[in-house]
């Protein structure tokens, strides 16, 4: 596990891919001997939810601890925000490239690599459907809820929203947009006849791999932390302002 006191570049060493998280925390390299805790103090971060963040990524078994007066519900939507925005412009164009470059070096049977690159097409517009609904619509509830219960003040157009729409609605209708990359590893895995660079082959499957295991955590921490926080908000506000 990770502690405040272990320096930031020791977790690093032991996990590569927290690259990926302390990128979205908007910290970068060069950050020496600096404990989890210095560096947090100079980022502006709350060093309890970094733990939990970096310690869930680490360990999908890890059970994050929140308190609904402390958690950082701003910070995490930032972090969520900051992911989306790296998978749209890195880690899909990424491994998109890759697939364009297996179909334009491919002199055997086309067919199933243009399989492969619609599959894949078809998936980054689910993607870009499922982060659109989360920005453009629950963010900015969530942000609303928490307002409300930071100041004890809730505006008429709130309530509006709060009879018509709950964060349980989001959780029931939330779905794994990693579970399609399943499917998209065994088209390579399994059923791709032999290309001709079995290379690239392998960098793509790697991206795959790294990215499903991101998506996962990803949406641990919709489902496990912010959920959670915001319906306990939502009931407290409910019983008080609303009194359904
Ligand atoms: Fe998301
Ligand atoms: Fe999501």
């Amino acid at each position: 596990m990770i502690s405040k006191r272990m320096k930031l570049a020791d977790a690093v060493h032991m996990n590569y891919l927290l690259l990926y998280v302390i990128d979205r925390f908007g910290i970068k390299l060069g950050f020496g001997d600096k404990s989890v805790e210095e560096v947090c103090r100079e980022y502006n971060l709350d060093s309890e939810f970094f733990i939990e963040i970096v310690n869930s990524f680490v360990d999908e078994n890890y059970i994050p601890s929140s308190d609904i007066n402390t958690f950082p519900t701003e910070q995490a939507v930032e972090y969520l925000k900051n992911t989306h925005t790296n998978y749209l412009e890195v880690q899909i164009p990424e491994i998109e490239s890759l697939i364009h470059e297996m179909v334009q070096n491919c002199s055997l049977d086309k067919k199933n690599v243009v399989i492969l690159n619609n599959f894949f097409e078809e998936y980054r517009q689910e993607l870009e459907t499922h982060i659109k609904r989360e920005e453009e619509a629950v963010f900015p509830y969530v942000l609303k809820v928490t307002e409300a219960f930071r100041h004890q003040k809730v505006s008429k157009d709130l309530i509006d929203e709060m009879k018509e729409y709950s964060i349980n609605d989001f959780a029931s209708e939330h779905d794994n947009v990693e579970e399609k990359l399943y499917d998209l590893k065994n088209i390579i895995i399994k059923y791709l006849p032999p290309v001709d660079d079995p290379h690239l082959c392998h960098k793509i499957l790697i991206e795959l791999f790294n990215l499903e295991k991101d998506l996962n955590d990803h949406a641990l921490l919709e489902d496990r932390l912010v959920v959670p926080i915001v319906a306990e908000k939502e009931a407290y506000l409910r019983k008080i302002y609303i009194q359904q």
